[in-house]
């Protein structure tokens, strides 16, 4: 299976007088089309290490490449347009435009990216929506929807583009455990149709481990890592619950 991402000794260094080590020495591969999951306690710098992914932050030292392109040396600004055109983005809070609908939050990327939408990509918008149980909303606002909603507009969003990566930081966070699943199902079944690789942070365990893949982050060190269908579900369960984290190196 291609490695769609791959990071080579990845090291994230905040502040300059005093300097916190925040990802040391990060590698690993992330296998195109497959479900990841990154999972590890507060303050472990899975966010840090999604942003990276993301070319929204840049690494201070390492190698990270993305289909191929060397996205190691440049600034944030450098690639933004890559960025738009192939990474879609969800976060825990989804930071809709309140000013604008449902339908016009889903077609932000598009404007971005190319311009005032066509008939062809908002019949693709129509059917986005659809299939995820929102075009009855589309002339609606944020505040007129629920979070889960709002939520899976922001799902919409993030797939608009199709782009080849979603990144999700606790997409679920602030949703009930119920509405949560519900729009993990939804996302999960989308990107399987689309082909598209995700990477997903998230804290809940019982998430993890619906992914293909979890790595799990500990103190900025990848400690750990599964492969759920290989592995067994029940043993890769069993394994998270046990808790005991073993670093392989350093
Ligand atoms: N801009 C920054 N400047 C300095 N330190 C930062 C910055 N951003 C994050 N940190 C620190 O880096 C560490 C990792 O942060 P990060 O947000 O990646 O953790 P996380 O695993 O996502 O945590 P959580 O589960 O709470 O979201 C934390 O100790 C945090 O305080
Ligand atoms: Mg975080």
């Amino acid at each position: 299976m291609a490695e769609i991402i791959v990071l080579r000794n990845l090291n994230k260094v905040y502040g300059e007088i005093v300097k916190t080590e925040v990802l040391k020495k990060i590698s690993y591969g992330f296998e195109q089309g497959k479900f990841t999951a990154i999972i590890g306690p507060s303050g472990s710098g899975k966010s840090t290490l999604l942003n990276i992914i993301g070319l929204l932050e840049r690494p201070t030292s390492g190698q990270l490449i993305i289909d191929g392109q060397d996205f190691s040396e440049g600034e944030v600004n450098d690639y933004s347009e890559y960025r738009n055109k192939n990474i879609g983005f969800i976060f825990q809070f989804h930071y809709l435009l309140p000013e604008f609908t449902v339908i016009e939050n889903v077609l932000l990327p598009v404007w971005i990216k190319s311009g005032r939408p066509d008939e062809k990509i908002l019949k693709k918008a129509m059917e986005l929506m659809a299939a995820i149980n929102l075009a009855h909303l589309k002339n609606k606002y944020p505040n007129e929807i629920s979070g889960g909603e709002q939520q899976r507009t922001a799902i919409a969003r993030a797939l608009i583009n199709s782009p080849k990566i979603v990144l999700a930081d606790e997409p679920t966070g602030n949703l009930d455990r119920e509405t949560g699943f519900a729009v993990l199902e939804v996302m999960t079944k989308m990107i399987q149709e689309l082909g598209t690789t995700l990477i997903m942070v998230t804290h809940d365990r019982e998430i993890a481990l619906r992914a293909e893949r979890i790595v799990e982050l500990v103190d900025g060190q990848i400690c750990r890592s599964f492969m759920v269908k290989e592995q067994g579900k029940d043993k890769v369960k069993q394994l998270l619950e046990e808790r005991s984290c073993v670093f392989s190196e350093g």
